[in-house]
């Protein structure tokens, strides 16, 4: 075992204790060095001595000076003259491991249980020891990265550990939607199914590696698929407005039924258009009018739109008849305008479509299917989410009972925006089901925030896997510490130093110890990256000037022109 290499950091400093270290040393320590302190110690049951190495991490590091400044040190300093010994650097390493020698002689890992010496060696870590620690290349595991102060280390995540999900965090530009491109994209190499849900708009243009297939859908909403009573929580919000929603999911479920039935039969054609015409429960003078004014105001318009104008009418004009029939006159007449204006409102404003499909559809091996659902609104996005994740929980039930499991994993971007810890949400109580029952059925989350102070901490407690970058904020960092156990004060205190794309990555599917690590660049991913600001504006500058040399250029010809013919 090799404990010991070319290159000496320091000494153990005044504390130590089994699970950290101070280390004095000349200069200070990076974060994230990994150590070796190869110590001996007695064993008090036996009275035998055991060589030890203790492997740590470093997670603080600082500067210190001996002896206060004092007159005579800024004196010496305002000439030139500087002491080196006046300053020394303390870290802190947090021992991950402890390596021994068992019977056979062979290197055996223990939970640190015994602290190192005071005036120990301290070393950087040999690769020897760290390959052994870290690199757990095995069938059912994917890269991520590498270590991150030592890329002949490549680190692998465990497939199967997955099943107790995943939480990215780190503050904006920190590389989280990074690490699900290269999450996503290896997964899906391994023969996965993945599923993005993509908040901006950024993975639709990912080039995945060869041999996987991408599904990008702009996702709208097709309001003969969703559940009534889904779509009217979307069209009337206001908690109190029982009658109102009432009065919009009784009508979507007559509409629905209606215009499925002849979508059946007639497809997203004319033909449909005629016959809804031709229905007597509806004025077929109203119809063709509300039509014309319509390609009035917007010009030719095609068949699918027309249709969704049609079922818009008819859902007003049912909540209508329900008022009109009703015997409770004074109570509906007004929840009835109100119900048929938000309906008019909710149809102006979504992004609508008869023909996305269902997402079980669109199920397959390696295959990521992005859900650009940029275009709706932060409440579509909530609903529609729902709508997703209950369909997908189904669906992983229904796999699992017939015996054909097909384990999918969700990315949810901006996941503080739906887990948020200070207001309800449509799609809360389904990302929690999953968080609670996912892993049997083989649905997984990997919930991605920027906010994780803003996150409802009752479902991260279900989160076991995480991938922390770089976060500045005490208040987040402290909201990590809440989240797994593993995350100890200093380590959480470190990820202020992260830089793009370094990660502190904890859980059972990297193994017993948290591991710094530099995440893998996805070269596929282009949206998503910062604008080179700097470069777009010079451009643009250069064209002016182009531009203005252009047009004095030609007001010169002009003028040339006219004194000629005139
Ligand atoms: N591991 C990495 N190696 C090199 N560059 C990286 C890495 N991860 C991210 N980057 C770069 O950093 C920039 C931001 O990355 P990314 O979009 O993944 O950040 P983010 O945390 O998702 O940000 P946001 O919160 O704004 O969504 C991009 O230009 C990306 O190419
Ligand atoms: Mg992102």
């Amino acid at each position: 075992m090799l404990c010991t290499s070319n290159i000496v950091l320091g000494k153990v400093g005044v504390i130590s204790y089994p699970s950290s270290v101070e280390i004095v040393s000349r200069h200070p320590i990076p974060i994230g060095a990994y150590v070796a302190i190869p110590f001996k110690a007695i064993d008090v049951v036996s009275g035998n001595t055991i060589d030890y190495c203790a492997i740590g991490v470093i997670s603080q590091t600082s500067y210190r000076r001996l002896v206060p400044t004092s007159p005579s040190t800024t004196a010496s300093e305002s000439i030139g003259l500087e002491d080196d010994m006046l300053r020394y650097a303390p870290s802190l390493a947090r021992i991950i491991a402890l390596v021994g020698i068992d019977n056979e002689g062979k290197p055996m890992i223990k939970m640190p249980n015994i602290p190192p010496p005071p005036d120990t060696q301290v070393y950087l870590a040999h690769i020897e020891i760290l390959s052994m620690l870290f690199s757990s290349r095995k069938e059912g595991s994917i890269k991520i990265g590498h270590l991150l102060t030592e890329p002949r280390v490549e680190i692998y995540v465990d497939l199967n550990a997955l099943a107790k999900h995943l939480f990215i965090t780190g503050t904006t530009g920190s590389g989280k939607s990074n690490t699900v491109a290269i999450l996503a994209d290896r997964m899906a190499s391994y023969g996965g199914t993945v599923i993005i849900y993509d908040v901006h708009g950024e993975y639709g243009s990912l080039m995945p590696s060869s041999n996987i297939d991408i599904v990008n859908i702009e996702y709208k909403i097709n309001p003969l698929e969703v559940p009534p009573k889904v779509l009217a929580r979307m069209i009337v919000p206001e908690g109190g407005a029982t009658v109102q929603r009432m009065l919009v999911s009784k009508a979507m479920a007559e509409a629905q039924k209606l215009f499925k039935e002849l979508i059946k039969d007639h497809g997203i054609s004319d033909k449909a258009i005629e016959s809804i015409y031709s229905n007597a429960s509806f004025s077929k003078q109203e119809l063709s009018e509300l039509l014309e004014s319509l390609e009035t105001e917007a010009g030719e318009i095609d068949t699918e739109t027309k249709l969704i104008y049609l079922f818009r009418y008819v859902v007003k004009n049912f909540i209508e008849k329900k008022y009109v029939r009703s015997r409770d006159k004074e109570l509906y007449r007004e929840s009835s305008l109100k119900a048929s204006s938000k309906v008019d409102e909710f149809f102006e404003n979504a992004a609508l479509s008869l023909k996305t499909q269902q997402i079980s559809n669109l199920i397959a091996p390696s295959r990521i299917i992005v859900l650009n659902v940029s275009l709706l609104s932060d409440d579509q996005k909530d609903y529609v989410l729902k709508i997703v994740l209950d369909e997908l929980l189904w669906l992983s039930k229904h796999n699992y009972f017939i015996g054909k499991p097909c384990p999918i994993v969700v990315f949810i971007e901006e996941a503080h925006i739906f887990l948020s810890a200070s207001r309800p949400t449509a799609s809360r109580y389904s990302i929690e089901r999953i968080a609670r029952e996912g892993r049997k059925f083989g649905l997984i989350l990997g919930l991605i925030s920027q906010r994780p102070r803003n996150i409802d901490l009752n479902t991260l407690s279900q989160i076991q896997n995480f991938v922390f970058m770089k976060l500045v904020q005490e208040a987040d960092q402290q909201s990590i510490m809440n989240a797994s156990d593993l995350l100890t004060e200093d380590l959480a205190r470190s990820l202020t130093s992260m830089a793009t794309g370094e990660a502190l990555i904890i859980g059972e599917w990297i193994g017993r110890f948290p591991v710094f690590v530099k995440i893998d660049k996805h070269e596929g991913k282009k949206v998503g990256t910062s604008l080179d600001i700097a470069s777009i504006w010079r451009n643009n500058m250069r064209l002016r000037y182009t531009r203005e040399e252009n047009s004095s250029m030609l007001k010169e010809a002009e003028k040339e022109f006219y004194e000629i013919f005139s």
